[in-house]
């Protein structure tokens, strides 16, 4: 069957992500393929960086798509079939205060979780809010597929103040830790895995894992985990654990399993079940946001200068891993019609039958050209059903505040986080952050 040709918008084209994207899109011409491809970014130095490589890359492995970099939402998203954002409001020297104000304070300092999350999420709000009505003026039948973070709070915010959208937000935490569990279990690949699973961003359960043909994952997986947490004898093929920070994390992931057996988790539930351990090991003058600065973004952007310099990509290093397998393999199922089986950030509506219907889970959805449907997961015992309870309307303040401007929210969210230890502490930490976000948050009264 040949395939219709598709139209895509790299919204964030100066994310040190957006290479790998390109790379997948590349490789995958034979499943999804291209007939343009467009970066979009309101920082034109730091998107020309990635563009001139990219632009060398598509000429010489796939000449036949159009490409194009523009700083002009009306270039940028006309004529288009699906955005990919992945935009980071503030930068990560903004991510840096994140991390490190609540430090200050003894509590953890995070990109997506605790008050650093939420600061966040206040700045991202009104940037994928940007995104979504430039889609739906150039392209109205498009669809955005979002990874830009803090996903939750974006997706409590998009749901509220664009009910009607065509936006799906993603993680690819999950797809990460599957491919250690393939890895552990002794599978080829992390698609090889059928699981049941459910919580919010960053903030989930397995409950099931089978292969393919129904085999039980999860007995041999469990005592893996119990040991060693999701570390694996694969470990030196991913990227991601190359940096010692998420080799932390993976092992933590053992403690975080100990207080549930029932269940596996998200390794980033050590954020919420283990703050003090997290605090106790983090460096408050150099935190993850220094060491992206030092790393990705540093080797990210050389190996893009150096691909522009030589006009060869011939010998890259740019790599194509399962972030970028993710989002092209949903733009591939919502186009055409693959009916794969996928973990999506969705309006609860029943998925988890024992939790409101307006919160936004993560949890197995089902993709085709209709769109997303979410499978049932059934009720939740009380444990995750209380965190996620609390978690939800963490989220859901966060939203209220920026909505009402209302400085009184904030400060519940703030204090309502399994991250804060008191009112007083979230309070400090909150006018901390007034302070740095005057240029990004809407004024609070
Ligand atoms: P980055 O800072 O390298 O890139 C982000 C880009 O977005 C920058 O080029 C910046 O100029 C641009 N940008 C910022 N505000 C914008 C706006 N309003 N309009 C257009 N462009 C804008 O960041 P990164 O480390 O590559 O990460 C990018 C994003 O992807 C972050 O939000 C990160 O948290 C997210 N991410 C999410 C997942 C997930 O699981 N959901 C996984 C990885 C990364
Ligand atoms: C995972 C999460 C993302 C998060 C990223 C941070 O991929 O799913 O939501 O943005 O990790 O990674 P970093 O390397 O930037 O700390
Ligand atoms: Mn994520």
């Amino acid at each position: 069957m040949k395939l219709e040709k598709q139209s895509v918008v790299i919204a964030g084209g100066g994310s040190t992500y957006t290479a790998g994207i390109v790379m997948m899109l590349i490789e995958n011409q034979d499943k999804f393929p291209l007939r343009k491809l467009k970066f979009y970014d309101n920082n034109e130095e730091r998107q020309s960086i990635v563009a001139r490589a990219c632009e060398v890359i598509v000429k010489e492995r796939a000449p036949e798509i159009e490409f194009l970099a523009t700083t002009d939402p009306e270039e940028a998203f006309t004529d288009v079939d699906f955005v990919m954002a992945h935009i980071r409001v503030g930068g990560l020297s903004m991510r840096e205060k994140d991390e490190k104000i609540p430090l200050k304070y003894g509590v953890v300092g995070q990109e997506t979780c605790g008050p650093g999350g939420m600061a966040y999420g206040m700045r991202s709000i009104p940037g994928v809010i940007e995104l979504i009505d430039y889609m739906e003026k150039y392209s109205p039948n498009a669809w955005m597929l979002n990874y830009s973070n803090p996903a939750a709070i974006v997706a409590e915010a998009t749901r509220r103040m664009r009910p009607n959208a065509k936006i799906i937000n993603i993680c690819d935490m999950p797809v990460a830790i599957k491919k250690s569990i393939a890895d552990i279990v002794g599978l080829e690949s992390e698609s090889e895995i059928v699981d049941r699973y459910y919580g919010l961003n960053h903030f989930g359960w397995w409950t099931e894992m089978t292969d393919k043909q129904g085999n039980d994952l999860v007995p041999k997986l469990k005592e893996h985990v119990a040991k060693y947490g999701y570390a694996a004898a694969g470990d030196e093929e991913n990227p991601l654990l190359e940096e010692s920070s998420w080799m932390d994390t993976f092992q933590k992931a053992k403690d975080v399993y100990a207080i549930d057996p029932t269940t596996v988790p998200n390794t980033y539930l050590k954020y919420y079940l283990y703050p003090d351990y997290v605090v106790a090991h983090a460096n408050p003058n150099y935190t993850r946001a220094n060491e992206v600065m030092d790393n990705r973004e540093k080797n990210v952007f050389a190996e893009c200068e150096r691909i522009a310099a030589a006009q060869t990509a011939e010998d890259t290093t740019i790599e194509a891993g399962e972030h970028a397998e993710f989002i092209v393999q949903l733009a591939g199922a919502l186009a055409y019609n693959t009916y794969e089986r996928m973990l999506l950030i969705v309006k609860n509506e029943g998925a988890i039958a024992n939790l409101d219907d307006d919160a936004m889970v993560e949890v197995p959805c089902i993709v085709s050209k209709r769109g997303y449907e979410p499978l049932c997961m059934g009720k939740i015992p009380h444990f995750q059903k209380g965190m996620i309870e609390q978690q939800v309307a963490v989220e859901k303040l966060v939203v209220d505040a920026f909505e009402e401007k209302s400085y009184q929210k904030l400060w519940q969210a703030m204090t309502l986080s399994k991250t804060v230890p008191s009112a007083s502490v979230a309070k400090q930490i909150l006018d901390e952050m007034i302070e740095a976000n005057t240029e990004w948050w809407p004024e609070l009264n």
